[in-house]
């Protein structure tokens, strides 16, 4: 399918994978809502955006943690655009916080960022799509979401209820005898600021826990983002699993 002209909301696009998803979705002509917390981020990539020829997006400053804010996402984005065809679910964030000693913070947030607003924003999508064509919501989701690696935490929690939602979504879609799909993607360890996110920027334990072995970086996953997005109409790719090749599980 080709993406040319389709209108796309891309969440946590001010770095790693949303940013590499958000340039090529540009690259085929893709017209752009972008959103994340970090303004200054989002204006250097729509200034790349711009300077490579392609339409300047639109940018979106807002907390997924505030419900408002993710309504008025959608709001501005069909008041620039007319509608919408895409959404990227990418936005989330990972914090070291083990069910023995986790603060009820850190749980907090990624509720409330991966699960909670992605949920939202997928409400509103729905509601944004053409009932006659429908649309294509893809949430990021991660191997965390498949099997519970060693320090997984409430993370991986969070990231099996984005599978069970994506499917129950999928059930619902079809039920209602809508046009629109749901797919996700499930990386492993991909090098972006996630990780200093996660170790609240503790460069000894960062360092750590690198890999010793080439890993992803945010374009390759970008790049199988492209081929569930550029399925014809009819094939639902449901969920990719991509990690390096070396990567252990
Ligand atoms: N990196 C990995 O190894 C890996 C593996 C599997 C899955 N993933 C998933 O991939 C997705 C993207 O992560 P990444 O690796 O690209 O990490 P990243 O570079 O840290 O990007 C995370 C994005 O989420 C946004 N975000 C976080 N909290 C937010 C909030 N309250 N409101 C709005 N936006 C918020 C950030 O924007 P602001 O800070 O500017 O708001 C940022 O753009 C996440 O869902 C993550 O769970 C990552």
């Amino acid at each position: 399918m080709n993406l040319a002209g389709s209108i796309a909301v891309v969440t946590g696009a001010s770095s790693g994978i949303g940013e590499a998803i958000a340039l090529e979705l540009a690259a085929r002509g893709v017209r752009l809502t972008l959103t994340a917390r970090r303004e200054d981020r989002l204006e250097a990539l729509g200034g790349r955006i711009s300077s490579r020829g392609a339409e300047a997006p639109l940018l979106v400053a807002a907390d997924l943690r505030e419900a408002e804010d993710i309504g008025r996402i959608f709001e501005e984005s069909r008041a620039r655009w007319g509608g919408l065809d895409i959404l990227v679910n990418n936005a989330g964030l990972g914090r070291k916080a083990g069910f023995h000693d986790g603060a009820t913070e850190d749980w907090r947030e990624m509720l409330e960022v991966n699960v909670l607003a992605l949920t939202v924003a997928c409400r509103e999508a729905l509601a944004s799509f053409d009932k006659d064509r429908g649309g294509h919501i893809l949430n990021v989701s991660s191997m965390a979401g498949h099997r519970i690696p060693p320090r997984g935490g409430f993370y991986a929690a969070t990231k099996f209820a984005v599978r069970a939602i994506t499917e129950c979504l999928r059930q619902e879609l079809r039920t209602l005898r809508s046009p629109s799909r749901v797919s996700e993607i499930s990386p492993g360890f991909v090098t972006t600021e996630f990780h200093d996110v996660f170790y609240r920027g503790d460069a000894e334990q960062i360092a750590e826990r690198l890999p010793d072995y080439r890993v992803l970086e945010p374009r390759d996953v970008a790049a199988s983002v492209l081929h569930i997005l550029e399925a014809p109409d009819h094939v639902a790719i449901h969920d990719v699993l991509i990690r390096s090749n070396e990567q252990e599980s």
